[in-house]
């Protein structure tokens, strides 16, 4: 058995990145979700994808973490997007 990789008690605000696969996230995505507690926590997703947008990712996320934590709708970046254009996203959203 993997691992467990991330220590996600002590962050309040979590991004969650992934590659649009099939027009959704990959389901090692969902398997994270489902090995922590998110209670009180906020999840941000984002994607990189060829063309497709972010689909019902975020309401499929919600379901999965519960109502305990909550799922923004987040955003899909072209793949390619620069490091700086990812780091001004996330500035903006962590304020
Ligand atoms: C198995 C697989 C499925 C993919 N499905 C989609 C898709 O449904 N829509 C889309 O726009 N891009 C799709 N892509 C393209 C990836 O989203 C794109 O290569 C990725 O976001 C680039 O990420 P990277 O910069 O981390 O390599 C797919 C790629 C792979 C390997």
């Amino acid at each position: 058995m993997a691992k467990k990789l991330a220590d996600v008690a002590g962050a309040l605000l979590i991004f969650i990145g992934f590659p649009v696969w099939w027009y959704r996230e990959p389901s090692v995505i969902d398997t994270f979700l489902e090995s922590y507690d998110f209670n009180g926590k906020t999840i941000v997703p984002f994607c990189t994808s060829g063309s497709s947008g972010i689909g019902q990712t975020a309401e499929r996320m919600q379901e999965i973490v519960g109502n305990g934590a909550k799922v923004l709708s987040g955003k899909r970046f072209v793949a390619g997007v620069t490091e700086d254009e990812l780091k001004r996203w996330t500035e903006e959203i962590g304020g």
